[in-house]
Formats: C-alpha cells, sequence, structure tokens
C-alpha cells in the first residue's frame, strides 16, 4: 500500500547541525510478577499455548492502587540519575494508560520529579508512543525550543485488561522507561538521526478502548464496564504490525543509507517473538541481532523500546558504538521507527 506524504515529506532531520542525544536511560517494573501459570488458573489458556504462540513467559502488573504516572515517575527518577542531571526543559510522556481522561499525566510526572513549571505533555500513539514523543522531544532540540527533554513511556495495561479475554489478558504487562534527550551534534553517539512515521486511522477498530472518551458519552455508575476494556483484533493487528514496521524500518534504513546487514541491534516493539522474526527476516537482519525481552515482560506498549533498549544493554547485546534500529507499531493506527549509534551510557 502507498501511504500518501505531502511534497515537503522525507526528513531533514539530523542535517540541520543541531541534534537530539541521548544522555540518560532508566527504567520501572512493578514488583508483581505474573506468571503464565497464574493465568491459567483463571483463563482458559496454558503456559505452553503462550509461550510458543508469542514468546511470553511472564509480566509485571501494577498492584492495585498504582497508577501510570507512579511508574513514569520512577523510570524518570532513574533516568535523570543515569544522565546525572536533574532539571529539564520540557517533560514528553507517552501512554495510553492515563492516570486520567483530563488532565494529562505528565504535567503531575513533572512535578513530582522536582522540574518545575516546565511544558510536559501526553502522548497517545499506543504502542508507537514512545517513538512518536521521542521525534517530539528531539523536535523540541532540533528547532531550539528546548535543550534537554525527559521522555517517559509508561502504562498500565492491567487497569483496562478485561480479566476474562484470554485474547488480551495473556499478552500485555505494566512498566515504564524514561530516556534524557540533550542538544548535541548530529555526529555525537547517541544522536537521534531521522525519524519515519505514520498512521492510518482506516483501522482505528483493531485495537480499542470503547468509552471513557468522547464518542461513547458516560451513561452514569450503571454503564457496562465491558465497554472500558481493551480490545485487539490480534490476527489482522499481526499482519498489520509485519507490514508497517517493515515498511517503516525499510524507509528509514534507505534514507540513512544504511545497509540492513550493517544494522548491529534491531529493538522493535515487544508485541510477539513471531512479529520480530518476520520483521528481522523481510529486513535482512539476522534474527540474533533483534533485542528480545517480551519473555520477561509481555508487551508493555509505550514502555516497549525504552525497556528492550535497557535490557539490551544490561544483558551485553546493545554495546556503545553499535548501530541500533528502533521501531513500533500499535493502535490507531500508528507506527514509527528511529535509529541512533549507540552512546556511552550507564543504565540506571
Ligand atoms: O501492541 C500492539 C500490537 N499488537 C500486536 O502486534 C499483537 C499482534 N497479534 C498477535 O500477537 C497474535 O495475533 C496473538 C498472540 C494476539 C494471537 O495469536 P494468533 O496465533 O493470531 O491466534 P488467533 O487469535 O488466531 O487464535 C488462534 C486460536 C483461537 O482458537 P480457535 O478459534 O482456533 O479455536 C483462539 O481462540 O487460539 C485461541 N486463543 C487462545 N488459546 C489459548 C487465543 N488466545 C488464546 C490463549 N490461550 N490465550
Amino acid at each position: 500500500m502507498t501511504v500518501e506524504t505531502t511534497e515537503h515529506a522525507g526528513s531533514a532531520f539530523g542535517r540541520q547541525g543541531r541534534a537530539a542525544v541521548l544522555r540518560g536511560l532508566g527504567t520501572y517494573l512493578p514488583p508483581r510478577l505474573v506468571t503464565n501459570e497464574e493465568l491459567s488458573r483463571t483463563l482458559d489458556t496454558s503456559d505452553e499455548w503462550i509461550r510458543t504462540r508469542t514468546g511470553i513467559r511472564q509480566r509485571y502488573w501494577a498492584e492495585q492502587g498504582t497508577a501510570t504516572g507512579d511508574l513514569a515517575f520512577e523510570a524518570g527518577a532513574r533516568a535523570l540519575k543515569s544522565a546525572g542531571v536533574d532539571a529539564v526543559d520540557a517533560v514528553v510522556l507517552a501512554t495510553s494508560t492515563p492516570d486520567h481522561p483530563c488532565p494529562g499525566t505528565a504535567p503531575d510526572v513533572a512535578a513530582r520529579l522536582g522540574l518545575g513549571t516546565v511544558p510536559a505533555f501526553d502522548i497517545a500513539a499506543v504502542c508507537a508512543g514512545f517513538v512518536y514523543a521521542l521525534a517530539s522531544g528531539a523536535s523540541m532540540i532540533v528547532s531550539g525550543l528546548a535543550a534537554r527533554v525527559l521522555v517517559i513511556g509508561a502504562e498500565t495495561y492491567s487497569t483496562i485488561l478485561d480479566p476474562a479475554d484470554r485474547n488480551t489478558s495473556v499478552i500485555f504487562g505494566d512498566g515504564a522507561g524514561a530516556v534524557v534527550l540533550e542538544a548535541g551534534s548530529p555526529d555525537d553517539p547517541g544522536a537521534l538521526l531521522d525519524f519515519d512515521l505514520g498512521s492510518d486511522g482506516g483501522h482505528k477498530d483493531l485495537i480499542t478502548v470503547p468509552a471513557g472518551g468522547s464518542r461513547q458519552r458516560s451513561e452514569g455508575p450503571e454503564s457496562d464496564p465491558s465497554r472500558f476494556f481493551f480490545t485487539m483484533q490480534g490476527k489482522q493487528v499481526f499482519t498489520h504490525a509485519v507490514t508497517r514496521m517493515g515498511a517503516s524500518s525499510a524507509a528509514l534504513l534507505d534514507r540513512l543509507g544504511w545497509d540492513p546487514a550493517s544494522v548491529d541491534r534491531f529493538v522493535g516493539h515487544q508485541a510477539n517473538v513471531r512479529i520480530l522474526h518476520a520483521l528481522s527476516d523481510h529486513l535482512g537482519i539476522d534474527r540474533d541481532r533483534a533485542v528480545v525481552n517480551l519473555d520477561q515482560v509481555g508487551n508493555t506498549s509505550a514502555a516497549s523500546i525504552p525497556l528492550a533498549l535497557a535490557h539490551g544493554v544490561d544483558t551485553g547485546g546493545i554495546k556503545a558504538g553499535e548501530r541500533v534500529l528502533m521501531t513500533a507499531f500499535g493502535g490507531g493506527l500508528t507506527w514509527g521507527s528511529t535509529a541512533m549509534v549507540w552512546p556511552e551510557i550507564n543504565v540506571v
């Protein structure tokens, strides 16, 4: 399918002398570990089905009373520590499970982090949210609007899952990851080199939480609670995930002039290991170059990419000087890709 673009499309990103450079990375997972075995006690599923169809072995779910903002705060604090800074010019928070429909979660997180009155806003691009948030934060830096931005991806999908729906409840986990971006040069390791972003609202119903917004008004306390649960047409989403992330990654690599074989680490949205394998094969990147942590954390939506990056660094799979390609896909539909040469940073 051809994606329509304006005559100005293509990207001048990274060719402007000023770049957004990764300076810090921090993550947080809530303490409650939920195994496949635990889920198979209440759902008609099995550890074997979940492992073989998705690659997921376990995930973490927030306790009652813990919200997305709490996870975002923890990850944000760790990212600031990782970068060795205590002030930023803006906070961008990607989430599709905000603390409230209104106000956004980012201002509260910024205040709790002691970041003063900096601009702070949420991005709702579902599982592609972190790449969109990176693009927003990086654009603020490249344009000169900010010199340092905290970008967070945080989710508590456990709060919107239908506990009786085996199609979704076994897939998603909670968590948060955050990065500090700082103004630098496009030649610096850690510079975000370019972005490829896209959406297709024609398939908005494939992933949805029907109620809670203006399309389905609240009917008061008697309203059907199931309308607030997350739904996903898994099979169709699977196909779109491979197609969209594949095309987006290929477009980005082409613009960067990177041969797929020169990509050292491939960090794809952690939804299903079969998607990651299909993408690797499609792009011509060895499967063993794909960072995989979905077995440990499940699909954490907007937190997926930073959690996978941290896992890659912690396990020695991502090293300074390596070419890292990131790509994500989610409800909307939305998708996005970016890339960098990995910098020397301490993950917290
Ligand atoms: O993060 C945003 C992007 N999300 C994704 O990329 C997710 C993409 N989709 C997927 O990863 C996969 O489609 C799923 C993991 C969600 C589902 O796997 P699938 O191989 O596509 O399964 P399916 O939906 O086609 O279902 C196959 C069978 C069905 O049974 P019948 O109709 O063949 O009898 C399902 O009812 O598997 C059944 N099934 C399950 N069985 C045991 C579905 N979920 C489960 C389950 N345990 N948890």
